[in-house]
Formats: C-alpha cells, structure tokens, sequence
C-alpha cells in the first residue's frame, strides 16, 4: 500500500490495497493508521458487496447503531445513500456540514462510503480537519471554548417537521420521531482517543446550543452571546482553509475519521443519478 497526500492539511489516497473482510491484519493496520493519521482515506478501484463492506468495517471496530435511516433489505449494517436522476429538486443525504450522528452518546468513530453509481460530473464531498481548526483557534478564544460544552441532538434534521424533505429521495426509507428532539452534551475541545491530538468536536448541523460561562446554559432559546458564538464557531470550522474536496470515481471507498473531521456532501449534480453504500463504525464517548 502507498499513501499519498491530497493537501496540505488533511486527506491521503491509498493505492495498491483491496479492501475486504478478510485483510490480513498488519496491512489493516496500517490502513487504520493513516487512516487516523490523515483523517480522510480514498481507496480507489474497489468492488464490496454489502456484506464484504460491513465484513471490512468490522476489521476497524464494531458496527455503530444507524438511527433514522433504514439499512438495505441485503444487510442490517449497510445504508444507501442514494439520490435518483428524476428528483432534481431534492434535498441530499448529508448535504449540510455535519459529524456523523455526533448526537450519539458514543458517535461513530469512522465513517466507510463506498461509491457505485456517480455522476458524470458534480457530487462532490468535502470535509474539514477539526484538528487544523483547533490549532489555528485564537489562544483567547481557545481559552473560553475549553469550557465549553456543546448540546447536541438530531432535532434539526430528523424531527417529525422533516420528513417531507427526506420523503423526497425515493431511495431511501428515512423516518423521522420525536426521539430526534433527545440531547447529548459533549465537550467542545476534545482529545482523540488515538492520536491524543486535541481538536473541535463541532458541527453546525447538531450542535443546537452551547453550555458554560458566560456563552449559554445548554437550552436552545439562547442568549444573542450564544448565537454569535454558534456561527462563529460554523463560519471558522469550515473555512475553506482546513478542507479536501473528492471528486468521486464508481468504486472508490472513502474512510474518514468522525473525531476529527466534519463533511459535507454537494447537491450540484441535478438530473444526474448519485448512489452509494455507507457503513459505520463504533466510537466512544468524546472527551475533554
Ligand atoms: C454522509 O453524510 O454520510 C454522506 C456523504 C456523501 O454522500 O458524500
């Protein structure tokens, strides 16, 4: 396997591996290091059935509960993400900056996207290096963040008021509920479990407030201190600067680690069909 760098900041491709449940165990780990290392890995060229895809997240750590979102009738663990050619008004999966299920207790700790129908052109994903935002914080803003907690819960986007926007992927069975108004607090400045390098565990999509002096007191109707600080931390955390953009391939495989990265995945590719098989693997809880 050679890893190459994609920029400056954050994101590798691999080459010269074929990913699958049955790895031989140093190669995988290998894999997970650059993996942690570069916080998002494209493997290009592979070809996983569902079952070989959950197979090869299960190398990388237990399956982490998928909320929401039904998984495909040929296994449990897979969802498809999938926006067909005849819903070009449609909103897309995961088409505002997020971490994945960062509402969790304990949020997944990679992510595993393999590609199998793109378009010709558009569909692009991009993802932000928490940890490149964390080291470029202004020191007198990392001190009043390092006591901040984020409230976070899925109410933006799978509250029962939601539905009609994902009803319209024909694709995908995604049901929304009233647990999607629960919460989770998490420390803003956490420290990754692996590498031990502190980053922002933030994200616009989730985060509905934020706990601690001075900034809020964890409920949503916040104080205009609150709100400022919230698009602050939005606007800073996705700056073009801390970013990798891929343009995807059919049969590339995209890891990215949830820790440290928030993405997004671009709705610019109406009229045009857009499918892929996601898995997810568990995490813990983040700490401070
Ligand atoms: C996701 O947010 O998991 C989907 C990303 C994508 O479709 O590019």
């Amino acid at each position: 396997m050679t890893v190459s760098r994609l920029t400056g900041v954050l994101g590798a491709r691999a080459d010269g591996v074929t990913l699958g449940p049955d790895m031989d165990p140093e190669l995988v780990a290998e894999l997970r290091a650059a993996l942690v290392e570069h916080e998002v890995l494209v493997v290009p060229g592979q070809g996983l059935s569902p079952q070989e895809q959950a197979g090869f997240s299960h190398l990388l750590g237990p399956y982490s509960e998928v909320p929401f979102v039904q998984p495909v009738p040929e296994h449990p663990e897979v969802i498809k993400v999938v926006k067909e050619a005849s819903e070009p008004e449609a909103f897309n999966f995961g088409g505002v900056w997020h971490s994945d299920f960062s509402f969790l207790d304990a949020p997944p700790a990679f992510t595993v996207l393999h590609a199998l129908d793109v378009p010709d052109v558009g569909g692009d994903t991009v993802w932000a290096s928490m940890t490149a935002a964390h080291d470029l914080l202004p020191e007198e803003m990392r001190q009043t963040l390092e006591q901040v907690t984020c409230v976070h819960s899925a109410s933006a986007s799978y509250s029962p008021a939601q539905q009609a926007l994902h009803s319209g992927l024909s694709g995908m069975d995604i049901r929304t509920s009233e647990s999607a108004e629960e919460t989770r607090e998490h420390p803003l400045l956490c420290t990754h479990p692996e590498t031990g390098k502190r980053s922002l565990f933030f994200n616009g999509t989730y985060v509905r407030a934020l706990r601690g002096p001075g900034v809020g007191d964890g409920s949503e109707a916040g104080s205009r201190e609150e709100s400022r600080l919230l698009k602050w931390l939005h606007e800073f955390t996705t700056h073009v600067r801390f970013t990798v953009r891929h343009r995807w391939s059919d049969g590339d495989v995209v890891l990215w680690d949830n820790r440290s990265t928030q993405h997004v995945a671009l709705n610019d590719y109406a009229g045009q069909r857009r499918e892929l098989n996601r898995t997810t693997v568990a995490g813990t809880e983040p700490v401070a």
